[in-house]
Parts: structure tokens; C-alpha cells; sequence
């Protein structure tokens, strides 16, 4: 299996409705789930690059996700962005600023 130039993991941590902390999939992050995956086999990406659900990876209140080796995490993500950072970042090699959470959510 050859190393994938950059990885890309989507939260789909479920908490259930009214939870306090909240949750990706109570967020939408079912579609965009499915939107990556589309847009993975519709441009020819696997085995280029990798796409991995995930468990909780901090923030919460997403949909959020996360590209390695940048480190780079997207908050609030629409169905509609997921082409965005896929042709721009993952392509193109330039995040999608506007997506971008802060750096300090790693402090
Ligand atoms: S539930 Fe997705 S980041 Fe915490």
C-alpha cells in the first residue's frame, strides 16, 4: 500500500440528540460523510490519497475534519465545501481558509 500524499478524517462521533457537548453526526455529518467518499471515487483519489472516519477529535459541533500531514481542521463543513477542499487543498495543495478552525483549538 503506498503512503497516501495526505489523509483526510471525518468525525462521525454520535452523542445523540440534546447532548450537551454535541456531536459531528447530530451536526450533519452524514452527508458529508457521503460527499467525500462521492467525491473520492467520482475524481480518482484512492490510493492517491486517504479518507478515514473517525471518532471525536476535540471540538465537536462540527461536521469537522481533519487532513494529515498539515494538521489542518475544518469546521461547520457543508455538503457543498467538501468539493472545495478536496480539489483546493487536496489537489490544489492550499487549505481552504475559510473552513479553517483557529490554531488555538489545539492549545
Ligand atoms: S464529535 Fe466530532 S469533533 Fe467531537
Amino acid at each position: 500500500m503506498p503512503k497516501p500524499e495526505k489523509h483526510v478524517f471525518v468525525c462521525v462521533q454520535n452523542r445523540g440528540p440534546g447532548h450537551p457537548r454535541g456531536s459531528c453526526m447530530q451536526s450533519g455529518t452524514a452527508e458529508i460523510w457521503d460527499e467525500f467518499a462521492y467525491n473520492f471515487q467520482q475524481k480518482n483519489l484512492n490510493g492517491r490519497f486517504a479518507l478515514s472516519n473517525t471518532g471525536c477529535l476535540g471540538p465537536c459541533n462540527g461536521p469537522h475534519v481533519l487532513v494529515y500531514p498539515e494538521g489542518v481542521m475544518y469546521g461547520k463543513v457543508g455538503k457543498e465545501d467538501v468539493a472545495a477542499i478536496v480539489d483546493e487543498h487536496l489537489l490544489g495543495g492550499t487549505p481552504v481558509e475559510r473552513l479553517m478552525l483557529p490554531p488555538e483549538i489545539w492549545g
